[in-house]
This record gives structure tokens, C-alpha cells and sequence, in this order.
């Protein structure tokens, strides 16, 4: 099996380490001693019951999650969080103020890209009289004042005093920029210019693309902390929350004082009542989950991961740099505002682009492909991707600099 695997740079559902998956193939044929599958096995069984707590436990460890928060497994993905956080901090917010009125109930979206725009798009459709606003939009900041290709300056925030949600993305997967993990740059989420007399924050981070690569600055300021299973963590179908205690609210009790009806599976409460089983969960993306984390924990978690992702982006940035001092490849991102598991830029010249892909193809490796909107290239190095593919990249990419390079010079100055 191992000889016919290629180097996979895909951006989700991407690559799981391959003695996971072995181990995964003898759970799928007898989980835990069981006799039964882990994809036919009842989630209501002792043994399940036990694993997902287990898993749950797993994360807590790692990430140093505080009594404070639950870690809850939801369905939905990303794209479900960008309703469920709407809802459940509006019916918080409207529990805690019943008698404001609507429109200064206010949710402050911070947008990087895509991914925070869609749920900024999402909070505005359920909004339900509520004020949603953008306190800061890294597009003003770009040199043609559109592209998402960089992060706001710090000087660029402002928050609402009171706001019943304040969100961002960490780490924008489609256009490739990522929050510093280091507190206090220039280039971290400016948690010193949040509120400070507004009690609890209800700070939301998406860390769908960024979850378990290094550690998340400020965990126990969060209110919710989510992410899908798919990119650094197992397959498609769990979505991973932390979510602090104060945030899991009785959403019909809102309902009764003027709040919008809360689809029963976007409740955070019935999830937390139940060790996350109100209904059936996702019992193999969880397993396989599980079986990733221990095997993190094994190896050093979060801070080993934080170690080997910041070699391998270091390779990768070195080599796009060399690329574009030659007229060969070109970043989408501002210098140092760069995501450390999505890097994404462009081929110089005619069918440049269409070429490098090929010639990574021919060489074994796949996905690098820019997302639709996009175009480019996008290199995703999550925690499954090896050095050693890393490092069969970087050779592959320097080759192609050489060999674009000796090109005609009408090829490569003339269309820079
Ligand atoms: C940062 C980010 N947020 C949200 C989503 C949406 O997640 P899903 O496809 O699980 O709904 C994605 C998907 O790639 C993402 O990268």
C-alpha cells in the first residue's frame, strides 16, 4: 500500500499519517477488542461512550483547555459554525440583556478572506435585527484596496464596547494569511484592543485550517474555538469546539424573550448534556480523530507540531523568495503575514502555472492546485505532510526556478 501513496499537499480533506491509517483499517474490522467495526459499532455502546471521551480528553491535554470550557464534537463543519456561533452568543447576549434593543446588540467580524467574509455573509442573514459590523477588513490595507493579501495593522481594529460576538479566522486557508502565534507582534490577533469592561468576551476564533499545528494564543480568552477534523486532525464529518461554559445557554429560554428559534442540532447545550451525543455523532471521523491524537501526544503535541510546521514553511517561504528575486514565482501575500499551513502563490509566465503543476504530478505530488476563486498555487503543509515531502518540494520548486530561469528572456521578464 505505502509504494503507491504520493505526496499529498491537498487543502482539505487532506493527508493522516499512514500508521494511523493502518491502525484505522484494523478498527474498521474489530474497534477496541469489540468483534464489531468502528463504522458499524452503536455510539451508545461503553466502549464508544469511553472513546469519545477519551478524544475529548486528548484535546483538553493538549491545547491546556481550562475547567472553564468544554470540548464538545459537533456535525456541520466549519460552514454549520458560521450559523451555530450567531445564534447561541445572540441568545447569550439576549439572555444577559434582555431589554436592549435590537439594533445595539452588535457583532463585530473581523475579515481576512474567504473564509471570515462567509461568515460575516452567514451572521448578516441571521442577524435577526442585530448590528453586524466589520470592525477591521485587511482589504483596505492592500495596495489595490480589494485583495485579501495581508493582515489589518493594529491600528486598523476597532471593537464594539459591548458586542454579543466578536469574530475571526486565524488562519485564512484560501488566501493564505495566518495570525502570528507569537502575542504582542505586529502581525497577532490584537487581543490588547478588545473591551476590557465588558466582562467575558464573546470571542470566536475559527481554527479550521490551524487546529493542533501549534499551540492558540489566548485559549482560555476565547468564548468558542472551532474546527473541522478535515485538515490537520481526521476526516471529513467531526467538527471540534471548545467552548467556554458561560457560552452554552438555554437558546429557547431566549427564544421565549424575543430570540430567533434555534435549529435543535445548532444548540450547544444539548451537546454538552450529553458527552456531545445528543444524537448520533460522527463515530468514524471521530475514531480516526482519536487515533491522530494519541499519536501527537506521543510525539510532543502541540509544541512538537509547532517545531516541525514552522521547518517546513521556513523551506517552503525560502524557496518562493528565491523564486521571486528570479521572476519565477510570485506570493499572494504580504511578506511575514504568511500562513504557516496554507502557502499560496503564483507562476510567472504563460502556462507557467499549468507546467509546474504537471512536473510535481510527474514527481508524486498532488493537490497543489489553488483553490477556484483564487487561481495560484497553494502548498498545504499540515501536520500530516512529512518533512520529507516538504523537502521533495523545495528541490522540485528550486529545479523549476532554474529551468524557467534558462528560459528565453521574453518568457519570463517580459510577462512578469
Ligand atoms: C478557515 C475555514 N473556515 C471554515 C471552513 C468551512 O469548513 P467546512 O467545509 O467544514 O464547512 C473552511 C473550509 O475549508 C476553512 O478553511
Amino acid at each position: 500500500m505505502a509504494e503507491s501513496r504520493i505526496a499529498n499537499f491537498g487543502a482539505g480533506p487532506s493527508a493522516l499519517p499512514e500508521s494511523v491509517l493502518v491502525e484505522a483499517a484494523k478498527g474498521l474490522l474489530n474497534f477496541n477488542g469489540t468483534g464489531i467495526g468502528i463504522a458499524e459499532i452503536s455510539h451508545r455502546s461503553k466502549e464508544f461512550g469511553a472513546y469519545i471521551k477519551e478524544t475529548a480528553n486528548l484535546i483538553r491535554e493538549q491545547l491546556d483547555v481550562p475547567s472553564t470550557h468544554e470540548v464538545l464534537f459537533m456535525q456541520g463543519g466549519g460552514t454549520g459554525q458560521f450559523s451555530a456561533v450567531v445564534l447561541n452568543l445572540l441568545a447569550r447576549h439576549r439572555l444577559l440583556h434582555p431589554d436592549l434593543p435590537e439594533h445595539d446588540r452588535i457583532l463585530d467580524y473581523v475579515l481576512t478572506g474567504s473564509w471570515s467574509k462567509a461568515a460575516y455573509t452567514e451572521a448578516m442573514r441571521l442577524a435577526h435585527g442585530a448590528t453586524v459590523r466589520i470592525a477591521a477588513d485587511s482589504r483596505a490595507h492592500s495596495a489595490d484596496g480589494k485583495s485579501f493579501d495581508g493582515l489589518p495593522p493594529h491600528s486598523g481594529f476597532t471593537f464594539s464596547p459591548n458586542p454579543a460576538l466578536i469574530y475571526y479566522c486565524e488562519n485564512e486557508t484560501v488566501s493564505g494569511t495566518q495570525f502570528a502565534g507569537e502575542e504582542g507582534t505586529p502581525t497577532s490577533f490584537p487581543f490588547h484592543l478588545l473591551p476590557t469592561d465588558a466582562g467575558l468576551l464573546p470571542l470566536v476564533g475559527d481554527y479550521s485550517s490551524s487546529f493542533m499545528s501549534r499551540p492558540i494564543p489566548r485559549l482560555a480568552d476565547h468564548a468558542i474555538i472551532y474546527a473541522g477534523a478535515q485538515k490537520n486532525l481526521g476526516p471529513a464529518g467531526a467538527t471540534i469546539l471548545i467552548v467556554r461554559k458561560d457560552c452554552i445557554v438555554d437558546v429557547d429560554a431566549a427564544a421565549k424573550i424575543g430570540g430567533a428559534p434555534v435549529p435543535i442540532s445548532l444548540a450547544y447545550r444539548p451537546y454538552a448534556a450529553n458527552d456531545s451525543m445528543p444524537n448520533t455523532p460522527s463515530v468514524l471521523a471521530i475514531y480516526i480523530s482519536g487515533l491522530v491524537l494519541k499519536r501527537n501526544k506521543a510525539l510532543g503535541g502541540v509544541r512538537y507540531y509547532e517545531e516541525f510546521n514552522r521547518r517546513k514553511k521556513e523551506k517552503v517561504y525560502e524557496v518562493l523568495k528565491e523564486g521571486e528575486a528570479r521572476g519565477v514565482f510570485k506570493s499572494k501575500v504580504r511578506e511575514g503575514e504568511g500562513s504557516w499551513m496554507n502557502i499560496v502563490f503564483g507562476v510567472l509566465g504563460d502556462g507557467a502555472e499549468a507546467r509546474f503543476l504537471e512536473g510535481a504530478e510527474l514527481r508524486g505530488m498532488k493537490g497543489l492546485k489553488g483553490h477556484r476563486s483564487v487561481g495560484g498555487i497553494r502548498v498545504s503543509l499540515y501536520n500530516a505532510v512529512t518533512e520529507e515531502w516538504t523537502d521533495q518540494l523545495v528541490a522540485y520548486m528550486r529545479d523549476f526556478i532554474a529551468e524557467q530561469s534558462e528560459a528565453p528572456a521574453t518568457t519570463t521578464a517580459m510577462e512578469a
